[in-house]
């Protein structure tokens, strides 16, 4: 085993067609294909050992040991990890937000993009980019779009090969910004893995998936031709089908509070009277308020003055998943 230690840095991404549900749960292959952007700015950084004095893995999250449900899910990715390059080490995993938890930043999607290059360089494997994106969705759904650069497509498939994300357009193709408005900071009770699990017993999701396929060549078309208008439109469409799949299912999910539905008004009325704006919601409260980046200050002051909004986060396209050459 040459090289014991990696370290990687990667960006999270919002979700313009949304992952909501899952074929298989363990391979994690989803019921429909999704479009992402990396949010640049916004980083994970995580450093992963590999040592054969270790009698168990070892997980510390920005700055604190971590037990339970992360531990095993680390753990759980990196057999594997393990399995795929014949090793059998313990290893020591070191990951750290340069954003707050619980800011509706999806911090799983950079995290196991980042702990799947960190942990497949340490264990001495060469991974293209939609093999690093397979093993990547195994942590997490959303990570496999972290891996490739800018505007990512994650293509549903069908099987373990089949499924994985590639980037549609390089991060400098079109001068967008997500500005991310905070309502609520605290830990959401129904975390997205069980809500996949979800998904099913809502009778609009077959509806939903159904029309995924028309809404992906539409959103993808939109982000070639940088075509505003069409993208807004679906984008919000896609997310508010994601929202009513959520509120009908069984327990029904509701994530928006009193301010994101203040939000979503507002966007609606500043694009009628002219800016280039839209919004998408993840599995949170928080607003993804998307628009171009010549009218981000404006976008960014105006999100700020609604009652309910703490804090406006701002990100422009990221690259993809990288080594960092110079960690210790
Ligand atoms: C609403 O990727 O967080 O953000 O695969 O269980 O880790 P797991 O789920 P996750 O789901 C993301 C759901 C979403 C929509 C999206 O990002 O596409």
């Amino acid at each position: 085993m040459p090289t014991v230690q990696a370290s990687a840095i990667s960006h999270p991404n919002i979700a313009f067609i949304k992952y909501w549900g899952n074929v298989d749960h363990n391979l994690r292959i989803p019921v429909n294909g999704s479009i992402s952007m990396n949010l640049a700015g916004l980083e994970t950084r995580t450093t992963v050992t590999f040592d054969a004095s270790l009698q168990s893995d070892q997980l510390t999250l920005n700055g604190s040991n971590a037990n339970g449900a992360a531990l095993e899910r680390v753990s759980a990715f990196l057999d594997h990890v393990r399995t795929l390059a014949g090793i059998n080490q313990c290893a020591r995993v070191t990951s750290k937000n340069n954003f707050p938890a619980g800011a509706g930043i999806a911090s799983s999607s950079s995290a196991f993009a980042a702990l799947a290059l960190a942990a497949t360089t340490a264990a001495g494997l060469s991974l293209d980019t939609a093999e690093l994106s397979r093993i990547a969705r195994r942590g997490s759904g959303s990570a496999s779009r972290s891996v490739p650069g800018g505007f990512v497509e994650w293509h549903a498939g069908s099987d373990h090969e089949t499924s994985f994300a590639e980037s549609i357009a390089p991060a400098d193709h079109w001068a967008l910004n997500d500005c991310v408005a905070i309502v609520s900071k605290s830990h959401k009770e129904t975390g997205s893995t069980e809500g996949h699990t979800m998904a099913p017993t809502s009778s609009l999701q077959d509806s939903r998936v159904a029309g995924a396929p028309a809404r992906l060549d539409i959103v993808r078309q939109a982000i070639l031709e940088r075509d505003f208008g069409t993208f807004a439109s679906m984008v919000e469409l896609d997310s508010n089908m994601m929202h009513a799949v959520m509120m009908t299912s069984q327990p029904p999910l509701i994530y928006w509070q009193p301010a994101t539905l203040a939000i979503m008004q507002a966007v609606g009325q500043w694009r009628r009277e002219g800016l280039d704006v839209c919004y998408t919601i993840d599995a949170g409260p928080n607003v993804h308020v998307i628009c171009s980046a010549d009218q981000s200050d404006t976008v960014q002051k105006m999100l700020a003055e609604i009652p309910g909004v703490s804090d406006v986060l701002r990100a422009s396209p990221g690259g993809p998943t990288h080594l960092q050459k110079d960690a210790a």
